[in-house]
């Protein structure tokens, strides 16, 4: 069951953790008892085939428990030892499409690839990469051409984020030549840094790196690409240029083989960019037949929504709350960052990444405290805090000891200090107010979008949620905020980072370059703060409630 909750680790208390070793990954994570093997899958980045939501009905989420190698449905088996867990392709959730498309080894890109720069190679590897420009994270991936094996994955902050922290401001950094060149040079050095980062993982030179498949938003795509940004500061939006194109990496300044070849995937629009085109190609937007909403939750939230006939995209300025920014205490998901927050008999507990004592919080676990302060009546549906009298009326003791004021404001008390003078982590007004408007304007978007279709939310088939973070969401927190549409929460399903799965896709595949410029082009892009009632639905969204 993807992000179901299984247990937690109390504020002051431990639960007991345990390795899990993934192979042919090699990835090794520590995760709860009682945490099921898709959990741990994603926690370790390894988005598994789970058709039947987490049922145990479809089989198609099948692993290997070693040595013994008995089979193990990973949504049904709950982790109580160390465990080595061996995953093959059927039951990745994109491998056996980029096998499909990728490395059938009679047509392709990859063969082609393999062929072109063998001459130049000879019997040394020949490898490509990914990469996927968030405005917020770049992360980049080694892949061996010659089996699509992924070798090494690292991701940073966009150095980028000195200028600005979100698109807009990057726009406006990006009007005067100077500027662009600047943030130019800036993502092309981080881009760099990730190619040496990645080689010494893996042990090879970066001249073994021929191929490169870079996707991101529109804003990322044309400041890489040197195009400039200033129309996509103001109505209506457009792109310079919506168009893949393939360059010389000298050309761009990679530094990876100067023989090779850096492609950069269709964009839909201004706001929609090749890393939606990539994520809507990795889950089979194209070929759709269900009534599917994609959600790829980044600084900006994607959405991307319809069947193969009739595709609707639009782009919701969520800001960077649900990465953990502009939040008193928000942190990236990283060691000490609390994941997950649940209601515990009369109090509540924590998911802390690491198990050790919390310093922030995440994406994840900020929407799981906000559903839960809304569901003991903390915060109300506007999201204002009760006064501690109400509180102390309907909460229990321990909850109602949370609720302190701090600056003057009422703020919510998640964890103690730490011993070593570490501050609580604290939730307070304004980051409530953060937080409604991030879902306030991905739920606006939806519903928006939903209405172009004549559809209700319930009759979504499928809603897939992508993003770095998204298998760490809790789909129940996440539906009672109204974050995603309220529908059975086995319809949803976590993709994990699809965009980065897309991008791998175009880098081993003629056919999925095909595909993706003929899906960038079938998507209707609607720009959502120019609909009609776009200020009347964006203030409903901002309720706390489904
Ligand atoms: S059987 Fe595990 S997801 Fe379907």
């Amino acid at each position: 069951m993807p992000g179901k909750w299984r247990c937690a680790v109390g504020a002051t208390g431990s639960m007991k953790h345990f390795r899990v070793v993934f192979e042919p990954d090699g990835r090794e994570i520590s995760i709860h008892q009682g945490a099921t093997l898709v959990d741990a899958a994603g926690q370790a980045g390894i988005v598994l085939n789970t058709s039947c939501g987490g049922r145990g009905t479809c089989g198609k989420c099948a692993v290997l428990l070693g040595p013994s190698g008995r089979r193990v449905l990973a949504c049904q088996y709950t982790i109580q030892s160390d465990l080595a867990v061996t995953v093959p392709a059927e039951a990745r959730f994109y491998a056996h499409k980029i096998l499909q498309h990728g490395l059938d080894g009679t047509t392709g890109l990859q063969r082609t690839i393999v062929d072109k720069y063998r001459a130049i190679a000879g019997p040394t590897p020949i490898c490509g990469i990914t990469v996927d420009i968030g405005t917020t994270t770049v992360v980049a991936g080694l892949v061996d051409l010659a089996d699509g094996r992924s070798v090494a994955t690292r991701a940073m902050l966009n150095p980028q984020t000195r200028f600005g922290d979100d698109v807009v401001t990057r726009i406006s950094y990006a009007e005067s030549e100077a500027g662009l060149a600047r943030l130019r040079a800036v993502i092309v050095d981080g881009i760099n840094e990730l190619i040496e980062g990645v080689c010494r993982d893996a042990g090879i030179d970066a001249d073994a790196i021929y191929e490169a498949s870079i996707v991101g938003n529109t804003t990322m795509n044309h400041i890489f690409l040197g195009f400039p940004v200033r129309q996509l500061g103001q109505a209506p939006y457009h792109a310079h240029s919506v168009d893949a194109h393939d360059l010389s990496p000298s050309s761009l300044g990679l530094r990876m083989n100067a023989a090779g070849n850096v492609h950069t995937c269709e964009n839909v629009a201004g706001f929609i960019g090749s890393d939606t085109t990539a994520a809507a190609l990795a889950v089979d937007m194209d070929s759709a037949s269900q009534r599917t909403l994609l959600v790829d939750i980044g600084t900006n939230g994607e959405l991307v929504l319809g069947t193969s006939g009739q595709l609707y995209a639009a782009s919701c300025a969520a800001g960077p709350a649900l990465e953990g920014a502009r939040i008193r205490c928000g942190g990236r998901a990283a060691e000490g960052a609390i994941e997950a927050v649940v209601i515990d008999n009369d109090d509540i507990a924590l998911d802390v990444i690491g198990d050790i004592q919390p310093h922030s919080i995440c994406g994840s676990g900020l929407i799981d405290a906000v559903a839960v302060l809304s569901q003991l009546g903390v915060v109300d549906a506007t999201g204002r805090f009760a006064d501690v009298a109400e509180v102390r009326s309907r909460c229990s003791a321990p909850v109602a000891s949370r609720l302190i004021e701090l600056e003057g404001q009422p703020a919510f008390r998640l964890s103690d200090e730490g011993r070593a003078g570490q501050v609580a982590v604290v939730l307070t007004q304004k980051d409530i107010r953060e937080f409604q408007l991030a879902k306030g304007a991905i739920q606006a978007g939806t519903r928006l979008l939903l209405a172009k279709m004549g559809i209700d939310g319930e009759d979504l088939e499928r809603v897939l949620l992508a993003g770095a973070f998204g298998n760490y969401i809790r789909p129940a927190s996440a539906v009672r905020v109204g974050l995603l549409p309220n529908v059975p929460l086995e319809r949803i399903h976590f993709v994990g980072n699809a965009a980065a799965s897309g991008a791998r896709m175009l880098l081993l595949s003629d056919e999925s370059r095909t595909t993706a410029a003929a899906l960038a082009r079938s998507i209707q892009y609607v720009e959502i703060a120019h609909e009609s009632r776009f200020s009347e639905v964006f203030s409903e969204a901002m309720l706390l409630s489904p």
